[in-house]
């Protein structure tokens, strides 16, 4: 090409560029330009190429997507079965409640109170949309003011900085709470002085201290917080009019911790206490719950999240602005008949714990033997470890071309630790819960092999 033609060309293409950029809003070039994870375009190379014995033996691994594969198909079966021998009802092919169908909310109170929050859950209460990132978001666009501040103790899922962020304009503000790894085994440690702390800070920077979420069992440490520790976390924050939002979304993948392949890493045997129970107790405007079937049940794809709350203006404006997100009647309608089974349910969520048992037991006795250390989970699909003895130096390039060189030596992605908000620098995230374990164990075979170099 003559130099003209390149600069022809080369002003054309600008021209088009900004033609585009000005097709569409300044929110839609924020959009254009905020992708949802750092880790994708590896992660979507990697599931071109996955692992099977027979047919792809040198496949990759991608353990970076929080998703629980153990018992789909226990679910797949229920839901054909659920499909094959019932008519579709009328009522899904219409508009219904914008919180989601009365009976199937009322499904969900009884499952909820028989299998998660062991306290009688009014349905009027609930309010449901298409997975848990709608319900952060509509949420946050209904107790928030745009330039309101989330806190979030540390480390925590990277992705509710989009979820408060893209539409609410809500800040996300990591909390440390500890200096050294070995700090987080013991469970989460979030104070009443951290809070005091945040708050001064916020408040400093003339913004709100307006949320505080927690996630219990924990994104990515897979910690619970106690009966006692969230009362007293409530009862401070009802006191400066900070919502407390607890996210139960990993509430029921329970781990044994009693197995005795893990149990020695375990002061005590903390049990899950769901924060409905606060919620009752203290009866106020600023507490609420999230819960969806993504996790434990292993229905991302599904798109079924609620939150639970007792402020009724709240939930009018919920219901007001939740057309957008509202989950499709049909999928109301199968989760319905699946929460009208409970015995189904308690077989179903005894196996998905039992699985998540024994998967996570093999993967860490493998980290053990190789002295990685990682913090004692009590539920969720993750284990937090700590490989920064493989780091060349304690830097960000350095915690990448680890990550990296993990995946291309070894098959396996690793969710990186970029974005969960901590200082430490070579902690990665596993999630065991995406292969069945005898897949898994090649993964745990390969990362052995990388780590005994
Ligand atoms: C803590 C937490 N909240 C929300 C989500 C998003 O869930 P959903 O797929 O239901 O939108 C995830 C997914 O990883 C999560 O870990």
């Amino acid at each position: 090409m003559s130099s003209y033609a390149r600069k022809t060309y080369y002003r054309e293409t600008q021209r088009q560029h900004s033609m585009q950029h000005q097709s569409i809003s300044q929110r839609g070039r924020k959009a254009a330009q905020t992708v949802l994870r750092s880790d994708f375009e590896v992660y979507f190379e990697a599931v071109q190429n996955i692992y099977h014995p027979v047919d792809n033996s040198e496949g990759t691994f991608p353990l970076n997507v929080a998703e629980n594969k153990l018992c789909w198909p226990i679910l797949k079966d229920k839901l054909q079965s659920i499909s094959r021998t019932n008519d579709i009802p009328d009522w899904v092919a219409g508009y219904t409640d914008a919180k989601g169908d009365f009976a199937f909310r009322q499904a969900i109170a009884s499952f909820m109170k028989q299998h998660l929050t062991h306290r009688p859950i009014d349905p009027e209460h609930i309010a449901t949309s298409a997975g848990a990132t709608a319900v952060i978001e509509m949420t946050t666009q209904i107790l928030c003011n745009s330039g309101d501040v989330a806190v979030f103790p540390a480390p925590s899922y990277p992705v509710y900085k989009q979820d408060i962020g893209n539409k609410s304009g809500v800040e996300r503000y990591d909390l440390t709470t500890y200096r050294d790894f070995m700090q987080l085994i013991n469970g989460p440690n979030l104070t009443i002085d951290h809070l005091e702390a945040a708050r001064k800070d916020i408040e400093q920077q003339g913004k709100r201290f307006r949320l505080l979420v927690l996630t219990s069992p924990d994104n990515p440490t897979g910690k619970i917080y106690s009966l006692q520790h969230l009362k007293e976390l409530a009862t401070y924050c009802i006191e400066h009019q900070i919502h407390l939002i607890v996210n139960e979304i990993y509430g029921l993948s329970l781990i044994d911790t009693r197995h005795p392949g893990i149990c020695k890493d375990y002061i005590d045997h903390q049990v899950f206490t769901s924060f409905a129970q606060v919620i009752q107790e203290l009866q106020s405007d600023y507490l609420h719950l999230w819960y969806a079937l993504s996790k434990d049940f292993g229905a991302s794809g599904l798109r079924v999240g609620l939150v639970y709350s007792l402020n009724k203006t709240f939930l009018k404006g919920y219901n007001n602005y939740n057309a957008p997100h509202m989950v499709s009647n049909h999928t109301q309608w199968l989760f319905q008949m699946v929460f009208e089974d409970h015995d189904f349910l308690t077989e179903y969520i005894k196996t998905n714990q039992a699985r998540l048992t024994a998967s996570y037991v093999a993967f860490t006795s493998m980290l053990k033997s190789n002295s990685i250390p990682y913090v004692p989970a009590s539920g969720s699909l993750f284990i937090w470890a700590d490989f920064s003895r493989l780091l060349s130096e304690s830097s960000q390039e350095a915690e990448d071309t680890l990550w990296l060189d993990v995946y291309k030596e070894t098959g396996i992605l690793l969710t990186p630790g970029q974005g969960f908000g901590h200082e430490g620098k070579g902690q990665f995230r596993i999630v065991y819960s995406c292969f069945p374990i005898e897949k898994l164990q090649v993964a745990i075979d390969r990362l052995d092999q990388y780590l005994v170099g």
